[in-house]
């Protein structure tokens, strides 16, 4: 019978007859299939990522058993739902000795150690075997902590951290509380299990689900962690399980320890018996049969692992047949048969020098680490940001302090936070300056906001800021106008407003440090051609706040001129696809400025073009103009109605329903049955990563301010 069947019979069976008002007889033939039911859907929830029944449901049934229990102890069992929550607080945890040592892994730093690692294992293969190609299994490392789960008779009984790979501690109550652990075997099939197994894997923290942790932490003025490897360690030997419960824990295995029976020949063969057991398991996992494919697995990783929602160190390369991994066999403490493949370290111990502010071009003031310089994969960082005053704060960050600094991908290096072992009590607190550095006008900051501004129009750093914005790539494109000649300008006062540029003189530039006839020459000619842009770049060059690229493209083919623009009222802008009301109230208020009304009334008369051009007119290039999407479930880094923004502004459509029309099924976590039909028309469906990956090729160009 499938499990729907099974939950509707037992949802009946629940209705006639009240927890409270229970005989013992029928409490004991509703307890375990309650436990069935539920284990079984906790499986769908946690390692299917597909629930079948309401979150509602779930919690009706799970009541339901907990009076039961209550009532009735003596039919509570370990293998019960409800000890997810957590068991009573224990004094300390035992130590459990592993039956067979948890072993770690030699490192392969870089594509040639993988190599050697090979042909190593090739070598030493053929004095048994003569000439072969072992084939290699590739998974990834999830950074996170090691366990050994112990199974008897299909129930777990024990579960135990690494510790030094002989001796761990047995922290079986908070192992139970981890959604994705199967708490008996196997789940939802009739196999029968082994008498003993023993299945190891890594524990973790998802991204979200540790920025999540890490906010409510913070408002409970708690201390934060410094990532989600740390925090998944701290939540796992919480003493109190129930305090461990409330730690979002994930778990995904990866192998199986000594065990009654042998299981499977090769180890992607186990992972799959694992996957069939219950368990959660990496999707990520391939075989290879040859070398190349494990280096393309390697260098693909490298690359690909800020897509995912857990953090990955590296790779780990099996070899695949389990009599080869025999053959092989161990040297001290690590087998000969596997190697880790280490990404380049992206976080980086280093001295906070100082923390400076920065101004923005929108007048927001971010406070910045100046650093001792540190190679973190391999660039050089000396500047890290600290995003806000709360962040220093509630990461405790002082000046002088060893501070842990991370670079994610393309991302701005950030601190993470200090190092408080490293304290030498020479360290001073930081205090957000009161008034801007540049004009010392005082400073605001908005109730909800976490950032401070700088609300005068006169100040010079956010001028410097918007010329050199204004210059840019994206908005007017003026060669020759970097970061550092736009301070110039503005600091020797030859640009006081941004029309200013289109009144520059050679002579003028002649006198500036650096310049001779040539580079003015080049670059005038660069400023006179940036007359001829179109309505889009002026307007995303002009710096109104949440106008971007995009807005300014959807912008465009509603109005003929920036006159009319100015006309629009929040009404007319709201109309318009795309736009919402703090994007349309910034334009309304952004043109109500009398000294923005020059501003355009002189870029006019300079000859600068104020007019959508032909090419404009039709509705916005966006890259998804024509295709028609369709969201379901939730997605980890945005709501719907963020991802329903996205697409309209890069002129795609969104649908409530999949059809033969629909060009791209965007599937967030519990994304029930759209993705079935999806499947069934053939229509492709974005997972959130490929989803991501997509929409940052499409807002590569845009305004990192453009939100
Ligand atoms: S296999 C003998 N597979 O990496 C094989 N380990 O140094 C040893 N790890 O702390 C483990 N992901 O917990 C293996 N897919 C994976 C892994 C993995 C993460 C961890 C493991 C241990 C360390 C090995």
């Amino acid at each position: 019978m499938s499990l729907l069947q099974t939950t509707r019979d037992l949802q009946k069976a629940l209705q006639v007859s009240p927890a409270e008002s229970l005989d013992s007889d029928v409490a004991a033939t509703l307890a375990p299939r309650l436990r069935e039911v539920l284990n079984a859907h906790g499986h769908q929830y946690y390692v299917l990522d597909d629930p079948i029944i309401a979150d509602a449901e779930y919690d009706v049934l799970i009541s339901y058993l907990r009076v039961i229990e209550t009532r009735f102890p003596g039919l509570a069992t370990t293998d019960s739902p409800t000890l997810r929550v957590g068991a009573a607080p224990i004094e300390r945890f035992e130590k459990f000795r592993h039956a067979e040592p948890l072993l770690s892994l030699g490192n392969a730093f870089t594509l040639d150690d993988v190599r050697q690692w090979y042909d190593r294992c090739q070598r030493s293969l053929s004095e048994t075997y003569g000439d072969v190609q072992p084939a290699v299994t590739a998974e990834l490392k999830i950074d996170g902590l090691a366990l050994a789960l112990t199974y008897v008779d299909g129930l777990l009984t024990v579960g135990a951290t690494r510790g030094d790979g002989v001796v761990g501690e047995a922290i079986t109550e908070n192992v139970r509380t981890i959604p994705s652990v199967p708490l008996r075997i196997p789940v939802s099939t009739d196999e029968s299990p082994p008498a003993r197994l023993e299945v190891r894997g890594e524990a973790y923290i998802r991204k979200s689900d540790f920025e999540q942790l890490n906010e409510r932490l913070a408002s409970a003025n708690q201390k934060v962690f410094s990532n989600p490897r740390n925090s998944a360690a701290g939540s796992l030997r919480q003493l109190d399980p129930a305090a461990a419960a409330s730690r979002p824990l994930s778990f995904l295995a990866y192998s199986v320890g000594p065990s009654s029976e042998r299981i499977a020949e090769t180890q992607h063969e186990r992972l799959k018996w694992l996957r069939t057991m219950g368990f959660a398991v990496s999707a990520h996992a391939e075989v290879f049969d040859d070398l190349e494919g494990v280096l393309g697995y390697c260098t693909a990783w490298t690359e690909r692992r800020e897509e995912l929602n857990h953090e990955i160190d590296g790779v780990v390369l099996k070899i695949d047949r389990i009599d080869y991994q025999e053959s092989l066999g161990s040297v001290s403490n690590a087998p000969r048969w596997a190697v880790a493949f280490k990404f380049p370290a992206r976080e980086s111990t280093t001295t906070l020098l100082d923390i400076i502010v920065n101004v923005g071009r929108t007048g927001m003031i971010k406070p910045e680490a100046v650093l001792e310089p540190v190679e973190i994969g391999g660039v050089t960082v000396s500047q890290a940001t600290l995003h806000n005053e709360d962040y220093v704060v509630s990461r405790d960050i002082r000046i002088g302090d060893t501070v842990l600094v991370k670079r994610a991908g393309d991302v701005i290096p950030q601190v993470v936070g200090p190092v408080t072992g490293a304290r030498a009590g020479l360290e001073t607190l930081w205090k957000m300056p009161r008034s801007c550095p540049a004009c010392s006008t005082e400073l605001v900051r908005l109730p909800d906001e976490a950032d401070y501004y700088c609300v005068s129009s006169e100040c010079p750093a956010q001028f410097i800021r918007l010329l050199e914005h204004f210059a840019s790539r994206g908005a007017m494109d003026i060669e020759g106008m970097g970061s550092k000649l736009a301070a110039t300008l503005a600091q020797t006062g030859l640009v006081q407003h941004l029309s200013d540029i289109y009144r520059l003189e050679a002579a003028q530039l002649l006198m500036l440090d650096g310049f001779a006839r040539k580079k003015a020459e080049r670059l005038l000619a660069g400023i006179h051609a940036s007359k001829r842009n179109g309505l889009a770049r002026l307007l995303f060059a002009l710096g109104i706040r949440h106008v971007g690229k995009t807005t300014a493209e959807t912008l465009v083919p509603h109005f003929a001129t920036i006159d009319d623009l100015s006309r629009a009222t929040i009404e007319d802008l709201c109309a318009i696809d795309g736009i919402g009301d703090v994007i349309a109230e910034s334009v309304v208020d952004w043109f109500r400025v009398d000294t923005n009304q020059t501003l355009i009334g002189d870029l006019k008369e300079l000859g600068v073009n104020t007019a959508r051009l032909d090419e404009e007119k039709t509705a916005s290039a966006g890259r998804w103009s024509g295709l028609t999407f369709v969201l379901t479930g939730t997605l980890d880094t945005m709501t719907r109605e963020e991802a329903k923004t996205l697409i309209v502004r890069g002129g795609g459509k969104v649908s409530g329903s999949v059809s033969r029309n629909t060009n791209y099924l965007v599937a967030g976590r519990e994304p029930g049955s759209k993705v079935d039909r999806a499947i069934k028309l053939d229509v492709p469906v974005l997972k959130e990563p490929e989803w991501l990956r997509m929409l940052n090729e499409h807002v590569a160009a845009a305004d990192p301010e453009d939100h």
